[in-house]
This record gives structure tokens, sequence and C-alpha cells, in this order.
């Protein structure tokens, strides 16, 4: 909030009806012909949970949310917290953890309204890195009372592997530190798929996971959030919850359902192919330029575009935007030290094919001859990007 130019919310706001936006990572692709079938099929989903009872109705979504995500574990004991969206699921985490410790550690970097809603409970914030994470000691559980880690990581899809969420939780056990996942991105790599649950439940340690639908279906905003916590987290949580919200829609949930089915039955892979295809697409139209992906064993639905050190972040994403191409400068995501991102940008990649190339050709033109905006690539009209599937 406090950065000039806004926060990625804000931004993200700017490029909404924008001629091509790839900067949120809001699902905003063509429906795959499973998903039409879905949304052909809405009214009766709608009667069917406008009639059924609705803990039913919840029970049925959570068992195929969870289970196409390899989260089994997650649906014994009755322990998931449905929220409208994962930033609510997240505002109700830091208001209960702001009444359980004062410090936290966050891994470094991430998406930026998880520090904003963390801090704006006045909860102090320590960045740990992702090597850290994934490599060190951890030697900051010394001094805060809970560890969150985004995982797969939002931009860079760094994924904490299961023998290192062991590792993790263990050392938050022992420092009687509660341990907080955001897997919002889980969906998009099978490496983040295997069950946590059975993982952090064998530890005894102090746990909330935040879930989430709204990176994976292009479903025009319609997502919700989970949470899962360990027991006695988990009875605390349901009361701070309670405050916000008696339950979500069953309808929400029962559109839910059928997506996560239609995602277990060759929708997920249908999906890994989107995204690597247009990984692909970005890295050919960057080809040749100074431009380039940064990260290259990622699986998530964003790629971080680099630039060399004359160019800066704000500035490419300003120029970009009054030509009709939208995308999320770096220094937003390093909350505590932001010069660290002033040379890349994020593109969003559950996009449609030809909207990534001609963002990446936009960049690739851009990077050629920076600060010559006019030589900046024509954005592609609606009709063009609808005509060339
Ligand atoms: C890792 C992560 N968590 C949570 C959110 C918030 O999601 P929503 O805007 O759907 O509430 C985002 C948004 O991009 C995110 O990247």
């Amino acid at each position: 909030v406090n950065t000039e130019g806004g926060n990625l919310t804000q931004i993200a706001d700017l490029a909404i009806g924008g001629a091509m936006n790839v900067s949120d990572a809001h699902p905003r692709h063509r429906p795959s012909a499973g998903q039409r079938q879905i949304i052909d099929g809405l009214p009766a989903l709608f009667e069917e949970a406008r009639t059924r009872p609705a803990d039913e109705v919840e029970e049925r979504a959570h068992q195929a949310f969870f289970t196409a995500l390899g989260q089994r574990g997650a649906l014994s004991g009755r322990r998931i917290l449905n929220a409208y969206a994962s930033s609510v699921a997240m505002d109700v985490v830091a208001r209960w953890l702001a009444s359980r410790t004062n410090a936290l550690a966050l891994i470094h970097p991430t998406f930026d309204n998880i520090p904003d809603l963390l801090r704006a409970w006045s909860l102090n914030l320590v960045p740990v890195e992702e090597d850290e994470l994934v490599h060190g000691e951890l030697s900051v559980l010394e001094h805060v009372g809970a560890l969150f880690v985004t995982t797969p990581n939002n931009p860079t899809g760094v994924v904490v592997n299961e023998r290192r969420l062991a590792e993790i939780a263990e050392a938050c056990r022992r420092h009687d530190s509660v341990l907080v996942l955001d897997t919002s991105f889980r969906g998009f790599d099978r490496r983040a798929q295997y069950d946590s649950y059975v993982v952090l439940d064998a530890s005894g340690v102090e746990y909330i996971v935040i879930e989430d639908t709204g990176k994976l279906w292009p479903m025009l905003e319609l997502k919700l959030g989970f949470m899962v916590a360990s027991a006695h987290v988990h009875r605390e949580l349901a009361d701070a919850l309670s405050d916000i919200a008696l339950n979500v829609s069953p309808f929400v949930l029962s559109v839910v359902g059928r997506l996560a089915d239609d995602a277990a039955s060759g929708g997920f892979d249908e999906l890994h192919r989107l995204i690597e295809g247009n990984r692909q697409a970005l890295k050919q139209a960057l080809h040749g330029s100074a431009a380039r992906l940064l990260d290259h064993d990622t699986r998530v639905s964003v790629a971080r575009v680099g630039f060399p050190a004359d160019t800066y972040a704000n500035d490419v994403e300003r120029a970009l935007r009054t030509h009709g191409l939208h995308v999320f400068p770096g220094d937003r995501f390093h909350w505590a030290r932001p010069w660290e991102g002033d040379h890349w940008v994020r593109v969003a990649l559950t996009r449609d094919a030809e909207v990534v190339t001609a963002a990446g050709r936009m960049l690739a033109q851009h990077v050629a001859g920076p600060r010559r905006s006019s030589h900046v690539g024509r954005v592609p009209e609606r009709e063009d990007l609808s005509q060339a599937v």
C-alpha cells in the first residue's frame, strides 16, 4: 500500500478492461471443453445446491477439491473452514496470529497482499529468503512466534518438498512456532501435491494451511479460499471466521466440486499444458532481446521476465501500460527490500496463448530499445484475440 504507484491489486485494477492484461494471476483464458460443460450445466447445479442438505454439498466439494490436489489428509475430522476467497482466509488467519504473537517470519519475496494483510494486524515481519527456507537452519524461529510460507511461491514457483516440509514443521514445533502455508499455487505443480496434512499431522506442529480455488479455473472470480488447521488452532480460527461469515454459497461450493472433478480427470493435465505452452511462447517471443525468463524450473502460472541493470521494472510497467499492456513490477514482491525487484516484471500465464505471445513481443521490443516507447508493438484488438483460436 505504501509503494509509489500503488500495490499489486491497485495495479491489477488498472488492468481490468485493459487491452492486454497479463498482470494478475486470476485465470482469464478460454474455458476448456470440460469447463464449458460445467458452465452449461449451471442451472441444474443451482437447483441441486438449493435442494440438497448444505453439509452434504459442502462435504462433497471438499472431497473433490482436496482429492484432486492430493490432500486427502485434510478430509479427516471435519476441519476445513470456508472463506469467500483466499485473501479473506488470510485476513482471518492474520487476525488469529495477532492474538498469538507479535512477530512473524515471512517468505521473501512473495505476493504483496500477504505482508500487507499481516501488517494491517500489527504483526512485525521478518523476511526469510527462499534459499533459507529450502536449505537453511531457520534460526529466525528463535525470534518469532510463527513462520509463513507461500509454496509454491508466487512469483518464483519455488516449492518446499515433502522432506523439507517435515524438517520445517519439526523446527517450528521445537520452537513452539505456528507454521502457516499459503498453497494457492499448488494446483500447477505436482511436486507440491504430496499430502501435506500427513506430514504436518505427523510432526505435531501447530499449523494453518490456506488453500485456494481462485488461481486454477477461468470462472470470472467465482472462487473460494479454505483454511485447514491443527485441532486447537482450528477451534479458535472458526471463532475468528464466525465474525466475518456464516458460510459461503453452497452453489459456489458445488461449482468448485465439479471443477475439481474435471481437473482430476484430465483438467489439470490440460491446464499444465496450457501453462507450459505459454511459458515456451513467452520465452520464444523474448528470444534475441535483452529480456529473458528468470526461473527455469518453475511450473506456476506466472513468469518473471528479467531486464538488464539499466532498465527499471517501474519504467517498463508504466510505459507498457500506456500501450495497453499490463504487467506487475517486481519491486512489490520484495516487500522487505523493494530494490531487489527493480529489474524484472511478472507476466501471468493463465491467458490464451496469443495474449502471452503478444505481451512477450511487446516486452522484447521495449527492452531492445529501452525508453523508446513508440517502438512498442501494437496491442491486438479484442476481435483479433477472439479470432486467433
Ligand atoms: C499466493 C497468493 N495468496 C493469496 C492471494 C489472494 O487471492 P485472492 O485475490 O483470490 O483473494 C494471491 C493473489 O494473487 C496469491 O498470489
